[in-house]
């Protein structure tokens, strides 16, 4: 009987290490918090955007500005205006608040077109938010009544080709050797 007992106690503390038996209400996970939130950019979060700009490596930098960038660009400093048909979202860690990661799109061809750009910090890439900043920046401009998204990318970016396929870009010959467009249909 004794042999039993002590049995039994040690199978159910196999099962509850193992995970195979619920815990107690009390002793649930809390619930999981999101890896980022993504918002529009605002005048304060400049001193965030140098922060950012500063952890994201020189080769990323390249990639993104396609050339050798030492200071956050005017480009990408300042706050989007309305008015030109420009939208800057900020991917933001929601613990610290700090800036991950960027979209950018601006109209051109009378509002037909937008060109958009893309960077996240290079220490927090491939978790996704490449893929949430992309998938606002469509629906941004959709909704917006744009007929199509392009942005200019060097060929050897094969990391951004790959997510730009997933979306359903078309791959066109760039203005040189070097770089290549991408363009999606948004009607
Ligand atoms: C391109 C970039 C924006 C992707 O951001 P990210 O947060 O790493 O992207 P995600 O984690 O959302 O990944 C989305 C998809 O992109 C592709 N991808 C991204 N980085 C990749 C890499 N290094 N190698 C292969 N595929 C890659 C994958 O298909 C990935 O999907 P998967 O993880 O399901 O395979 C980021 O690498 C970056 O900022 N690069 C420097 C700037 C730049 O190149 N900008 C684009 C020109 S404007």
């Amino acid at each position: 009987m004794m042999l039993f007992h002590q049995r039994h106690r040690f199978a159910v503390t196999l099962l509850l290490l193992s995970g195979l038996l619920p815990l107690g209400p009390a002793e649930a996970a809390p619930p999981k918090q999101p890896a980022f939130k993504l918002r529009l950019l605002k005048k304060a979060d400049l001193p965030k955007l140098q922060s950012f700009f500063a952890q994201v490596s020189a080769r990323d930098r390249y990639q993104r500005y396609m050339g050798h960038v030492n200071k956050l660009p005017g480009c990408d400093s300042s706050m989007a205006s309305k008015s030109k048909g420009e939208v800057a979202i900020v991917a933001v860690d929601p613990k610290t608040s700090a800036i991950i990661g960027m979209a950018r799109s601006y109209a051109v061809d009378r509002n037909q077109r937008a060109e958009f750009s893309l960077l996240v910090r290079s220490d927090q890439q491939r978790r996704g938010i490449g893929r949430g900043l992309m998938t606002s920046i469509i629906d941004h401009n959709r909704q917006k009544g744009l007929k199509s998204l392009w942005g200019m990318v060097l060929r050897s970016n094969l990391g951004m080709l790959k997510m730009a396929g997933q979306y359903g870009f078309k791959r066109e010959a760039g203005e040189d050797f070097s770089t290549c467009n991408v363009s999606l249909d948004l009607r």
